[in-house]
């Protein structure tokens, strides 16, 4: 079988590198939008009269035909037509006879590939925020039915101060928000129809770039036919938004393993989502968890792996580029499974609320909030802060919590206390009376949970 390129060649492709340069093992998922582009370009030729209308007609119904046998699964792809490109043009042919050799008029396959990836990672950063989203609103279920569940916060892995599970799984909210807002931004640059380029200097035919975008569903046009098909930028874009969210899910993973220790206790997997040990008949572990976290990496390598492939690369079209497609789908298909994942073992999950109330009243997370009482008084804070320090380092020694402590042991270090020292110090109060904006009292955190609602709404 000739190559549609063959013509200035006398001699075959090797059988190996035949294989080697070939991508339809990869880029056959883009045969859809590799269609409907083609169909675009074809009603635009026949509308322009670049070619007959009657043979724009021809290779539309050509082109439908193929996208219905594909998708009942009647199609099988060659490696000796290299891409998903050449294999539709090649069926086409076979199908409608020479008509179907107008299709590629004023075309190259480095704006159909430009085109095709675009729409492909159009698709996919929607498909990504509806997955975002979703997590986002298992988050807010949780959060909603937690507004007064006590729970420790940390700094340095040691507990600080007392906050609500609610507050917690707000700041997982906030975190992956933006992320659907940097994949909405990705997706608006990726909007954009890059057909007309032409294998790099656009084209001598009147072609009606305008009306293409229109019918594919596209924003606008690009503005440069160099930059058209040597830009990529959109695909590194949702790498790059992939990788944040991915550090977000791995974030999160790593406390769901650390809380589902028997060290901590305070969460508890289904059996849905957790895996045993071929040899420990006690073990429950966090797998699911775990590989998110360990997949974060990969998709950082994704990454890294296409901005090193670009960065050399002098204008326009390079064969180098075709590695563009792998790690891109790699990313998409491994963030999406790991964001459905998440969903399902966070609602899933059993949060002890014994546990967290009683972690969060050891280890004095209540201790800015006693010194805050001093200050209250009058006493400079760093000097309620050294007040504070003694009595911490006096409980230590005694084995106590401040709120064991009796009052009269208290004015040993701290002549002016009072009785309702004791109020102040409840975790309860610790955390009501972070009434700001931001804090984790109640009102505030149900305030946040209002707006996020609406946010997600207007997606
Ligand atoms: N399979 C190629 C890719 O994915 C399509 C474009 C090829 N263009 C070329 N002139 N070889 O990048």
């Amino acid at each position: 079988m000739s190559k549609l390129w063959g013509g200035r060649f006398e001699g075959n492709t090797d059988e190996f590198a035949e294989g080697f340069q070939s991508s339809i093992s990869f880029d056959s998922r883009m045969y859809r939008e590799d269609i409907l582009g083609s169909i675009a370009h074809a009603h635009m030729l026949g509308e322009q009269r670049i070619i007959p209308k009657e043979d724009a007609e021809k290779i539309v119904e050509g082109l439908k035909s193929i996208l219905t046998d594909i998708e009942e699964g009647n199609v099988e792809f060659s490696v000796h037509d290299e891409d998903i490109h050449m294999n539709i043009e090649r069926l086409l042919t076979e199908r409608i006879g020479d008509t179907g050799k107008r299709l590629h008029t004023g075309r190259s396959r480095n704006d159909q590939v430009a085109t095709d990836f675009r729409l492909y990672m159009k698709q996919a950063g929607q498909e990504t925020i509806e997955n975002i989203t979703a997590l986002c609103t298992v988050l807010i279920d949780i959060a909603e039915e937690n507004t007064d569940t006590i729970m420790t916060a940390y700094t340095h892995l040691q507990k600080a101060q007392p906050t609500t599970l609610a507050h917690y799984m707000m700041a997982y909210f906030e975190m992956f928000y933006r992320d659907i807002e940097r994949m909405k931004d990705c997706i608006r640059h990726t909007d954009v129809l890059p057909l007309g380029a032409g294998a790099l200097c656009a084209t001598t035919y009147p072609i009606d770039r305008e009306m293409v975008a229109k019918e594919l569903g596209m924003s606008g046009i690009t503005r440069n036919s160099l930059d058209s098909v040597s830009d990529r930028d959109f695909a590194l874009e949702y790498l790059s938004a992939a990788s944040i969210c991915m550090m977000h899910l791995s974030r999160l993973c790593e406390e769901i393993i650390l809380f589902s220790t028997n060290e901590f206790g305070t969460l508890r997997l289904s059996d849905a989502y957790s895996t045993g040990s071929s040899i420990m008949p006690q073990k429950k572990n966090p797998d699911m968890a775990e590989l998110i976290r360990g997949k974060t990496g990969r998709v950082y390598g994704d990454l890294q792996a296409l901005l090193v492939v670009m960065k050399g690369l002098p204008l326009a079209y390079n064969k180098d580029m075709q590695e563009d497609k792998e790690c891109t789908f790699d990313a998409v298909d491994t963030l999406n499974a790991c964001l459905r994942v998440m969903g399902g073992m966070l609602k899933t999950a059993e949060w002890k609320k014994d546990k967290l109330l009683k972690s969060a009243g050891l280890g004095f997370t209540n201790a800015t909030d006693a010194a805050d009482y001093f200050v209250k008084q009058g006493i400079p804070f760093r000097d309620a802060h050294a007040i504070i320090g003694h009595l911490v380092l006096y409980c230590e020694q005694n084995g106590k919590a401040l709120d064991e402590m009796t009052l009269d042991e208290i004015r040993k270090f701290a002549p002016d206390a009072k009785e309702d020292i004791f109020d102040a110090i409840r975790l309860e109060t610790c955390v009501n009376t972070r009434n700001v904006p931001g804090g984790p009292a109640p009102d505030m955190v149900e305030n946040h949970i209002r707006q996020a609602k609406l946010l997600l709404g207007e997606l």
